[in-house]
């Protein structure tokens, strides 16, 4: 019953979606498929090593358990290696900021693949800019990947990368502006590169467990009023480490769900009426 509820609600999703017109719909014909195909097996990672960037963030702890879990070795690094140390166990740790290049030279000897889960979170720290981080920051990463042979580098952005409104609103919205267009300049960087790459696009991120809501997952900046788990978030990076239909593709993600359950009667209010022809 659960099973069929949730494939109801990505279709339902998937059909909303198909509605907007500048919205490209990965499987429009899953509707009529019935039950989703089963996922590919994928090569196992045990053994090999990851570098979670962000390993202290709260996705990044995340993907730090779920890849030890596989067996594979994670290296990670701080600003703060002591707190690192402490909160996070059995990781390989590097001191080391993204603002200042030379604390990463070398960071991917030995690293067979990265997920990238740092944030600049400049609301706290007005130095740490979305310019140093959310851009630089991947740029600096992608080229030490690119001199040892990375397989796979896996950069969580953001949803709405592509509609940044950068001249209008409030003053968190115009940080928020400039967390979006350098996150895309980041993006940018690392789709040119000539790395293998997966970029994953989350709408706005809670705490609550994973594994509770389908993930939707859709092509491009889809606009998606919800929310989605970090540890879902997580769950579709290492995911895409490994999985072959994952690479050179951008995905939005998100839960197929409403903060509220019924969240979906207050939003027919945000719903533009039709235009009259
Ligand atoms: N909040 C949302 O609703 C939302 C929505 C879409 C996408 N995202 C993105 O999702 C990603 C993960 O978010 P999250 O909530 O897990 O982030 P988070 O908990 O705020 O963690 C941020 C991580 O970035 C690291 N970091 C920040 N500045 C750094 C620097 N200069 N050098 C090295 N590491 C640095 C921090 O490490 P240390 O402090 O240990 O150095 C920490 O591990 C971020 O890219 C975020 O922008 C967030």
């Amino acid at each position: 019953m659960i099973k069929r509820r949730a494939i109801i609600a990505t279709v339902a999703s998937l059909a909303f979606f198909g509605h907007c017109g500048n919205v490209t719909v990965v499987k429009p014909a899953h509707a009529q498929e019935g039950a989703a195909k089963p996922a590919p097996v994928l090569p196992s990672m045990a053994g090999e090593t990851v570098l979670v960037a962000g390993a202290t963030g709260r996705v990044g702890k995340v993907a730090v358990e779920l890849l030890k879990a596989q067996g594979v070795k994670v290296k990670g690094f701080s600003r703060n290696i002591d707190k690192a140390k402490e909160e996070v166990k059995d990781v390989q740790w590097v001191k080391a900021d993204v603002r200042d290049p030379k604390t990463l030279k070398n960071i991917t000897k030995g690293v067979d693949r990265i997920i990238f889960a740092v944030g600049s979170n400049s609301f706290k720290d007005n130095t740490n800019t979305p310019d140093l981080v959310d851009n630089k920051g991947v740029a600096v990463l992608v080229d030490e990947a690119r001199k040892t042979g990375v397989k796979q580098f896996v950069l969580i952005s953001s949803v709405g990368v592509t509609r940044p409104n950068v001249a209008e609103g409030t003053d968190f919205q115009k940080v928020m502006a400039k967390v979006l267009s350098n996150k895309l300049e980041g993006e940018n960087y690392l789709r040119a590169s000539g790395l293998n790459y997966t970029v994953i696009r989350p709408v706005g991120l809670w705490n609550r467990d994973g594994g509770q809501n389908p993930i939707g997952i859709m092509q491009g900046d889809v606009e998606v009023p919800g929310m989605i788990t970090r540890a879902d978030v997580a769950a579709v990076a290492v995911n895409a480490l490994v999985n072959p239909d994952a690479k050179g593709k951008t995905v939005t993600i998100f839960n197929v769900t409403h903060p509220q359950l019924d969240g979906w009667k207050s939003a027919f209010a945000g719903i533009p009426a039709d235009a009259k022809n």
